[in-house]
């Protein structure tokens, strides 16, 4: 039986969208099925493969994203998210690849479940963008999202700390005044994609705090000051309000965590 790193990192080291997407799907659905085994004899890349296109900029070469209500701003903001999404798929799968061998079967499998809907949530963009008569790769995009993966590799806390509960929870507080920008345009068929992954990114930073306070409890630490600690450590950009705390609060994410982190 094939192990789940080797298949993992395939999918990892699949650059095309399309067919990044389709290992990605195939790898969750053979785990759920019990068709891989719980072994790691390979480790994971350093950075998965990218497609040739889109072009990756430093931020502050990104060039701005135009008005909301011109086409050039609405595919810019679409396009955008295609890209967050697609990242976020190589962040799931790292996660599970990376540190499913510490942390257990029940982590794999959650984390398998969120690159599975990652490749949902960008399939359902890059068609978006189709729709509009674009396509995932004509603008150039942010070069900056694995940086907090990679500054957090040799450390499973840090990695949760950052990336589902810094990263996706910012989604979380974010995503709903997109999603009002958006059906405020007209636009009924793109609110309800943000409102599917808005509901599906509860969940993932849900995974991700559940885990986290496995991890840090298992050590006697107290989470919120463990996770404080760790995000000060390995994570540059503010934490900024508004917070979307009911969102959060669903996620098991409450307010001692990031109140006085605030900045
Ligand atoms: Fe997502
Ligand atoms: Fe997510």
């Amino acid at each position: 039986m094939q192990s789940v790193a080797s298949a993992i990192r395939a999918a990892l080291l699949t650059g095309e969208p399309r067919a990044k997407c389709f290992a990605t799907r195939d790898v969750a659905r053979r785990w759920r099925k019990g068709a891989l085994a719980f072994e790691f004899d390979v480790t994971m890349p350093p950075e998965p493969a990218r497609p040739e296109r889109p072009e990756l900029l430093a931020p502050n070469r990104m060039p701005k994203r135009g008005k909301f209500g011109s086409e050039r701003g609405r595919i810019a903001l679409w396009h955008s998210l295609a890209h967050i999404e697609f990242v976020a798929i190589d962040l799931a799968l790292d996660m599970a690849g990376r540190f499913g061998e510490q942390m257990g079967e029940e982590f794999v499998s959650d984390f398998l479940s969120v690159a599975a809907d990652e490749a949902m949530h960008f399939a359902l963009l890059a068609r978006k963008l189709e729709r509009l008569g674009s396509q995932y790769g004509a603008l150039p995009a942010h070069g900056g999202l694995w940086q907090a993966a990679h500054d957090t590799r040799h450390d499973v806390a840090a990695r949760l700390a950052v990336v589902p509960m810094v990263l996706e929870a910012r989604g979380l507080d974010v995503t709903p005044a997109t999603l009002e920008r958006v059906r405020a345009a007209g636009d009924e068929h793109g609110a309800k994609i943000l409102a599917r992954i808005l509901d599906d990114e509860i969940r993932h930073v849900g995974f991700g705090t559940k885990h986290f306070l496995k991890v840090v409890e298992s050590s006697g630490q107290v989470p919120s000051e463990a996770w404080k600690t760790l995000v000060s450590a390995h994570f540059r950009g503010p934490i900024k309000p508004p917070f979307n705390d009911s969102a959060r609060l669903a996620a098991g994410l409450s307010r001692d965590f990031y109140e006085d982190v605030a900045n």
